[in-house]
């Protein structure tokens, strides 16, 4: 009997030591207290002016937190690609720390044009790690707007023209992101798709485009992806500005889908002290109160939600309401964050996310066009590479406004090339033409010197003479990061190549047995030279790895499974936009604002060339493989479906080719009977699926009633009308390889 007490007692004791010590101290500093305990007995312990401190900036990149509650203060940081250096307190350069050089991580395009979820995830959770690490609690990314016109400096940053691809790619970036204890904050929301007059200019769109189009990537970001934070964009939409835009904050966002995190302006983006306080703003961040121009120095407190607010509470203004709500979101975000309960440390600058970066990087390359398989490259040993063009060594990870990282190497394709073939091949490179010279950007360098004040002429005839005798000649051109190419705060001038290129590439196709042109940029460029040259890739600013993931998709390493992210016509003038009132938009005497029309409704990219039926050089969605395959067998489980059902359509892919190889299979869904304008076909499905050569798998989609829908803006709803659909699987959206009909009752 008493040997049966002391064991029991034995086993209590050990019950006792095991679980869970019991936490005396506040319920706000317990880590296993829910969330929104941990946030309520915060808030009730906090003064007026400790809350309202929470609501603005208290550096370039920091807002402040609860000292006396040792509650942390909230660092953000930029931003999409990589992790940005530190910069000083009050200043825009970096502070020339040593130990902040990041991996820099590819263009979210480039990402993008992967069609890949899973390497969205990865890349979330790598740069997520590299954020973690840092100390960062916010990353200022990813930014989803879509592609309206080629022109729009920032296309480089987001994520294409179609709101269902950056919808489905968004999610798993912020779920990784977030799985690090960082949160996502995703940008700029909303209906921000050109950088010309950016902060002067108001969007003016119908409801049925903005939720058809430019919302649906935000609300899965939000209700798919469970984003902790998203960023108010610096134009205005219908009038109002958009870091206190009331349809769009407190209507939309928090109200129709519930967003329960935390609304962080543009930096400079808050313009109005009332509409800060009552249109759904929660934290005001570098706003340069003379007027956007330039901050006086240290200005934070005449943020419009620092002093004024605190004044205006205090005589009355306001009521502590909306205060209180802003200061529960930005708890959350901190107990979600740098108080989350189970810390993690992250890590920075490792092998494992420079393979990342180099895997997505090539995932994402583009075979646009490949005569006679003139790639991959087959040189004989000790045959003759000729690079030409000054993307072949410009390193570009400096450069393009906030994404501008300072990154721990980069590799460009003169040394991938080099890299991929040791002294087998003579790679040399030739200039070509003279871009932009450019190294530094907010203080960081590239090191490099750019400089060469050779003219068009000498620099072609050197070019055309080293081409002679090349096995190959590669020329990678493009766009660069500079001011109106791939640029936050300007437009580009023109859709075609800049700097004189394709006098290069046209001297060269006269001479060289086999040309491949590399176009890197973040946006469509036109190619009126297409035709004259045997391959043609697509590539992207790639970050750290940029070179050797180029590369590896010329050599042959990695079989291309690139798509397009979106159209590139032959023209600007083929596209939808036709008019001033469209783009850069219009400003009449007695206007405020520019306003820019969003005319062309729903009709952006492939909706609008193909309803208008107008030919394109290269279709969103197209990319080619080394490998063929063939689609067959198409069908829908069942003759029709019910608006509350789903239904189960299939096709057969095979690779017909004799090199493994992935396909993204692509489903578009066509409504033919409707009662309205709808696009021709719209893409709700896809799937990327690795095939050996000679195998064959079935790809199946599930669609339902979402994947039908208009929106109906009179009565506010989606609307999926009965009658026949088509499920189109393609290769792209100039492509479609089978269909299968079915009915929706
Ligand atoms: C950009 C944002 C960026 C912020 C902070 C703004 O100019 O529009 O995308 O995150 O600066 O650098």
């Amino acid at each position: 009997m008493k040997k049966t007490i002391i064991m029991a007692a034995a086993a209590l004791a050990l019950a006792a030591c095991c679980s869970q010590p019991k936490f005396d101290g506040p319920t706000y500093l317990n880590p296993n207290a829910p969330v929104e305990e941990r946030v309520e007995d915060a808030l009730v312990r906090m003064t007026l002016e400790e809350k309202v401190g929470m609501t603005t900036a208290q550096s370039k990149f920091s807002s402040r937190g609860v000292p006396r509650l040792g509650i942390p203060e909230v660092w953000h940081t930029d931003g999409p690609h990589g992790i940005r250096p530190e910069v000083l307190w009050d200043e825009w350069d970096q502070a020339g720390w040593t130990n902040d050089s990041c991996t820099a991580f590819p263009a979210l395009i480039n990402l993008a044009a992967t069609w890949d979820k899973e390497m969205s995830l990865l890349y979330g959770r790598s740069i997520g790690e590299e954020a973690r690490y840092r100390k960062k609690d916010i990353l200022l990314g990813p930014g989803i707007n879509i592609c309206r016109t080629p022109l729009n400096g920032r296309n480089f940053e987001y994520m294409g023209e179609d709101p269902y691809l950056a919808g489905q790619m968004v999610v798993p970036y912020v779920k990784g992101v977030q799985e690090n204890g960082v949160a996502a904050c995703v940008k700029h929301y909303a209906v921000n798709n050109q950088e010309f007059q950016r902060t002067q200019s108001n969007s003016v769109v119908d409801d049925r485009t903005l939720y058809e189009i430019y919302l649906p990537a935000f609300k899965a970001a939000v209700q798919e992806g469970n984003a902790w934070a998203i960023m108010g964009s610096y134009n205005l939409y219908n009038g109002q500005f958009n870091c206190h835009n009331k349809k769009l904050l407190v209507d939309i966002l928090k109200g129709e889908w519930g967003f329960d995190g935390v609304v962080v302006s543009d930096w400079g983006g808050c313009r109005d002290d009332e509409e800060a306080v009552l249109n759904g703003l929660d934290i005001e961040m570098g706003t340069w109160t003379n007027g956007l121009t330039g901050a006086a120095s240290d200005g934070y407190r005449n943020y419009h939600m620092a002093d004024p607010y605190l004044e205006g509470l205090r005589s009355g203004k306001y009521t502590t309401k909306e205060l209180d709500d802003k200061v529960r979101r930005i708890l959350r975000t901190i107990f979600r964050t740098s108080m989350r309960p189970e810390p993690n440390y992250g890590r920075f600058v490792c092998p494992e996310h420079y393979q990342a970066a180099r895997d997505i990087s090539a995932a994402g390359v583009v075979l646009l066009k490949n005569d006679n398989n003139t790639l991959p490259l087959n040189v004989p040993e000790g045959g003759k590479i000729l690079l030409v063009g000054e993307n072949v060594v410009k390193k570009m990870v400096v450069g393009g406004g906030s994404s501008n990282l300072k990154t721990a190497y980069e590799v460009n394709p003169l040394e991938g090339i080099r890299n991929a073939y040791g002294d087998k091949a003579e790679v040399v490179w030739a200039r070509g033409y003279v871009g932009d010279t450019s190294t530094s950007y907010n203080a960081v360098d590239t090191g490099q010197d750019l400089t060469d004040n050779r003219s068009p002429e000498v620099l072609i005839a050197e070019a055309v003479e080293a081409a002679k005798d090349a096995d190959y000649v590669i020329f990678v051109g493009g766009l660069n990061k500079s001011a109106h190419q791939d640029n936050e705060s300007t437009d580009r001038l023109q859709i075609t190549l800049p700097y004189g290129q394709e006098k290069v590439i046209e001297a060269l196709a006269e001479v060289a047995k086999n040309l491949v042109v590399v176009n890197i940029s973040g946006s469509a460029v036109a190619m009126p030279w297409a035709d004259k040259v045997g391959a043609i890739v697509q590539g992207w600013y790639g970050g750290t790895e940029t070179g050797n993931a180029l590369a590896d998709v010329l050599t042959g390493k990695v079989n291309p499974s690139g798509r397009l992210p979106f159209s590139v016509p032959f023209c600007y003038e083929d596209g939808p936009i036709k008019t001033e009132r469209q783009y850069p938009g219009i400003k009449e005497e007695g206007d405020e604002y520019w306003q820019t029309h969003y005319d062309e409704g729903v009709y952006v990219g492939y909706r609008w060339y193909d309803t208008k039926e107008i030919p394109v050089q290269f279709p969103f969605g197209h990319g080619l493989s080394y490998t063929t395959f063939e689609y067959s067998n198409a069908k829908a489980a069942k003759p029709s479906m019910t608006a509350a059902g789903t239904l189960k359509v299939s096709v057969d892919v095979a690779n017909t080719g004799d090199r493994d190889g992935s396909e993204i299979v692509q489903l578009y869904i066509a409504d033919p009977e409707a009662s309205i304008d709808r696009p021709a076909k719209e893409l709700k499905g896809f799937e990327k699926v690795f095939l050996k050569a000679g195998e064959k798998k079935t790809v199946t989609f599930e669609i339902d009633a979402e994947n039908l829908s208009w929106f109906n803006a009179e009565k506010h709803e989606w609307t999926a009308e009965p009658g026949e659909f088509k499920a189109l699987f393609a290769r792209s959206a100039g492509d479609v390889q089978a269909e299968a009909s079915f009915e929706l009752k």
